[in-house]
């Protein structure tokens, strides 16, 4: 179980200590919400940021856009350092094209799906994403309640990969907490994001391990 703490809820005031405090801890991954105010009503971070946060940081940059008309921005990304870049299913009018470029660039591609949004959208994608994004609140601020009806759509996701392709991680995002992480790894999560529920510990070494306490 891959634990990716969104940066979000951390202190933007210096991002450079919170991903050292990060790596530190034990942490491999960081989660960077990028908001466009357009798909979402908030803006947050982009490329620029990103970029000068890199060198400061050997945690894999897993970047999730919130943004209209991603394609306009993937190479961006590529060059800030992102390693893993998710990009929103209701965004893209031409998906495949926008998951194979990203791979293409050299990154990992992922596709995030809303609440809302059927799990049918992948139905003709899997041999192009590396990871599904499932959305366990509607996308755009962070402490939000973990939507229940996520659920069974990632024991649903789970038993569609099992079959078709059981390399592609499953990423949930939103409401996760130490107390739900038991249930989303048993319904087959690989990868947790958590926000507001992380960082209100003010050691990321308790916040670590009571997310992996239990999910062990
Ligand atoms: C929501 C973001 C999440 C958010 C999670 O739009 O994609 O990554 O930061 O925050 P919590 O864990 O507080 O729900
Ligand atoms: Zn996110």
């Amino acid at each position: 179980m891959i634990l990716s703490p969104s940066l979000l809820s951390a202190d933007c005031g210096k991002l450079a200590e919170e991903l050292a405090e990060l790596e530190a801890a034990g942490l491999t991954w960081a989660h960077w919400d990028v908001m466009d105010g357009r798909f979402v009503p908030n803006i947050t971070f982009g490329q620029h940021v990103i970029r000068q946060l890199r060198p400061r940081s050997r945690l894999v940059f897993d970047a999730h856009l919130m943004i209209e008309e991603p394609d306009r921005h993937l190479a961006a990304f590529q060059e800030a350092g992102v390693d893993r870049l998710t990009v929103h299913a209701e965004t893209g009018r031409h998906l495949q094209r926008t998951l194979a470029e990203i791979r293409r660039l050299g990154m990992r591609s992922g596709l995030a799906l809303n609440p809302a949004t059927p799990l049918c959208v992948l139905d003709h994608l899997l041999d192009d994403v590396d990871m599904v994004l499932v959305m366990s609140v509607n996308p755009g601020f962070g402490g939000q309640s973990f939507i229940p009806a996520s659920r069974e759509k990632i024991r649903q996701l789970r038993a569609m990969l099992d079959v078709r392709r059981p390399d592609i991680l499953i990423q949930v995002d939103g409401g996760v907490t130490p107390e739900n992480v038991a249930a989303l790894k048993a319904d087959g999560a690989d990868v947790l994001v958590s926000g507001s529920a992380f960082f209100k510990y003010a050691s990321y070494r308790e916040a670590r391990l009571a997310f992996e306490r239990n999910t062990a």
